[in-house]
Formats: C-alpha cells, structure tokens, sequence
C-alpha cells in the first residue's frame, strides 16, 4: 500500500484507504487487467452495505422472525436471509461481470437475466451466515467466493460454472456484521480487512495482510454434538479441553455462526470445527459457499483447512449444496487435530 495513502489524522478514517481505492491499486498492479473484478467486487461491496444497513436496524424495521418458508436445505428462512440474497443477487447481476451465480438459499444455479451482458466470473455466496443469531442481536455474516467461468462462451453459465474447487478461487471473503461492521477478502495476495465507517459509507482499510498465528489457545466446535461424533473426534476434543505438560487447556469459544467464529480464529489463533457424526456423513456446513471461501482465506492468511482427510481446497465438487466436515485454523492447530481424527 502507498504510505501516504494510509496515513491520516488520528480518530478518522477519511484519509486512510477505502476498499475501492485499495482494489484500484491492486488492479494497476496486475498486466492485462481489465477492471472486471474490480467492478465485480464494487458490486459485492455495495450489496455488503445495504445488508448491513438492514441488519443494524433489523428490529425497527420488523424485518425480524420467520418467513415460515423452508429452504433447499431443509431449514426455516429468516427474512433477512430472503433480504440478503435478493440484494447480492440485484445488485451483482446486472453489472455484466458474472455468467452465473450460486447461493445457499437458491436450489438451483442462479443465471443472469437475458437483458443483462454475461461476464466471466462466477459468484457464490451464502448470503447471511448464522442467521440463527439476528433474534439475539449476535454476529452474522455473508461468505462469498468468485472463480472465473469455465464454460466456453458469452451464454449463460451453467452448474459445471459452479462446481469448481476452491484452489480456482479467484478471490473470496466475508463480510461481518458485528459490533463493527468489516469486509475481509483476498485475492491471492495477502489477506485484506477493511472496517465499514457508518459516518461516510466506506471500508476503510484497517487490517492490511492478515496472519493468523501458527498457534492459538482457543478451540470452537459445538460440542453438544459429542455423543454423535466418532470415537476420533472425541478423542482430539477430550485431549484439548485437557492440562498438557506443554500447554493449558485450549479454551472453549462457539458463537454458532461460522463467519463470526472463523473472524475470531483467524485474529487470534485456534481452531474452528465442524466435524461428521453418526447422524450427518459430511458434516453440517456447505463445501462451495461456506467451507471453500474460508478455506482459501485462511491459507492465504498462513492457515490450515481440512475436511480431515484432505484440503478443503482439493476437494472437487459434485453438488451445489454439498456439505465437508471443516477443521480451519492455525496450521498448528488443524494439525494436531489431523492427528486425532485424519
Ligand atoms: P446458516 O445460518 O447460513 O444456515 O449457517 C449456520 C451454520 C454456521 O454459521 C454455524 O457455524 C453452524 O451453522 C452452527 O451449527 P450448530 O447450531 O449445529 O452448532
Ligand atoms: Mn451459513
Ligand atoms: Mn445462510
């Protein structure tokens, strides 16, 4: 980043980076580029903040509760997931950038409607993470993923657009709704978090290339599973909640919504699991909307992701809305927890 663009008086972002301005400057950086992703992601930005908007005054605008619809994975809708999705949904696809797009609360591929010009990325997106939370003024969150089209062509993407694995992301992030509101992204170059500024309407860069410590001492799995999981995935939850000669006990730390979980992990170190049990082969959350982008963010933050057998990265998919088991976090951490349950 250019020095002086980052430095501004203390209190106030205004002179500090803004997102758009920070993708301008990565864009000049890359021979060839055309400004399609840039533009791209303005899309995925604006859409982040009129979510957020609607998020922070979910209960004056009685927007809260049920919509009592079920969705393709069988869960009841918030109003704000419907919200959410229809926002990225108008507000990317007629930018011309994307030939298709794919969302948790869509069963089908998402095409572009024929008025608007097809582009060459794909976007996925679980629209709201952990919508579970926004009754009780929790964080929340939207994940999202871009890799470039695969079909030949200017048509209509298709599924085999969306079945990509995540070592093709072009670029994936989130962003959190929380006691602050901040976009994370990369795009192969380093980790990028950017804090929303409510007074001027902008992300401004406030973490530039994350890390996530190699080891942390906090564990996050919901373990009101434990009964369910395997004998290994017991095992390696009973020796981190232990005393080691090397170390305390890891601590204990589930918000319940994987975005908020997975900020925490990649600030502070530790690791964040979804394990398979006896009832659910492949776990609970989602492979091409949730584990996949955060996946990618984490190892190009120094992270791990496993589904305990392999990457989260290397794994090809062959449904929109299959689930992984996920163990991600400090490579440290994820490691020993290979140990137990890989
Ligand atoms: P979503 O709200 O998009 O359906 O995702 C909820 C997910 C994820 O955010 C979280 O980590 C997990 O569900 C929590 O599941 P449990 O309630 O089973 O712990
Ligand atoms: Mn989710
Ligand atoms: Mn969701």
């Amino acid at each position: 980043m250019d020095e002086h663009l980052s430095v501004g008086p203390v209190g106030s972002t205004f002179f500090g980076q803004t997102l758009e301005q920070h993708l301008l400057h990565m864009q000049r950086q890359q021979a060839g580029a055309t400004g399609d992703f840039t533009g791209l992601f303005h899309q995925i930005a604006l859409a982040a903040k009129i979510i957020a908007s609607q998020v922070s005054k979910a209960g004056l605008a009685n927007i809260l509760g049920l919509t009592g619809d079920v969705n393709v994975q069988g869960e009841e809708v918030m109003k704000l997931d419907v919200f959410a999705n229809t926002t990225l949904v108008r507000c990317v696809q007629q930018g011309g950038h994307v030939c298709v797009m794919g969302s948790e609360e869509v069963a089908e591929p998402i095409p572009v409607p024929p008025q608007f010009p097809k582009g060459k990325y794909v976007l996925q997106f679980d629209p709201l993470d952990g919508s579970g939370n926004i009754d009780i003024n929790a964080s929340i969150g939207t994940i999202f993923s871009v890799h470039r089209r695969k079909t030949a062509g200017n048509g209509p993407g298709t599924l085999e657009d969306c079945l990509q694995p995540g070592r093709d992301i072009v670029a994936a992030g989130y962003v959190i709704y929380g006691s602050s509101n901040m976009f994370v992204y990369s795009a192969g170059q380093g980790v990028h978090g950017f804090t929303f500024d409510p007074a001027i309407g902008e992300f401004f860069l406030s973490h530039e290339n994350l890390r996530i410590p190699k080891r942390g001492d906090t564990y996050s799995v919901n373990e009101g599973n434990y009964h369910k999981w395997s004998d290994g995935v017991r095992a390696w939850v009973d020796w981190i909640k232990k005393d080691e000669p090397s170390r305390s006990a890891y601590r204990l730390r589930y918000i319940g919504a994987m975005v908020a979980d997975f900020h925490r992990t990649l600030l502070r170190g530790g690791i964040f699991a979804y394990p398979s049990d006896r009832k659910n082969a492949s776990g609970k959350l989602r492979l091409l909307y949730e584990a996949s982008p955060l996946a990618f963010v984490c190892e190009h933050a120094g992270g791990a992701a496993s589904d305990g057998q392999q990457r989260i990265v290397d794994i090809l998919p062959t449904a929109l809305h299959q689930r992984t088991p996920l163990y991600i976090g400090s490579p440290d951490d994820v490691a020993d927890a290979l140990r137990f349950v890989g």
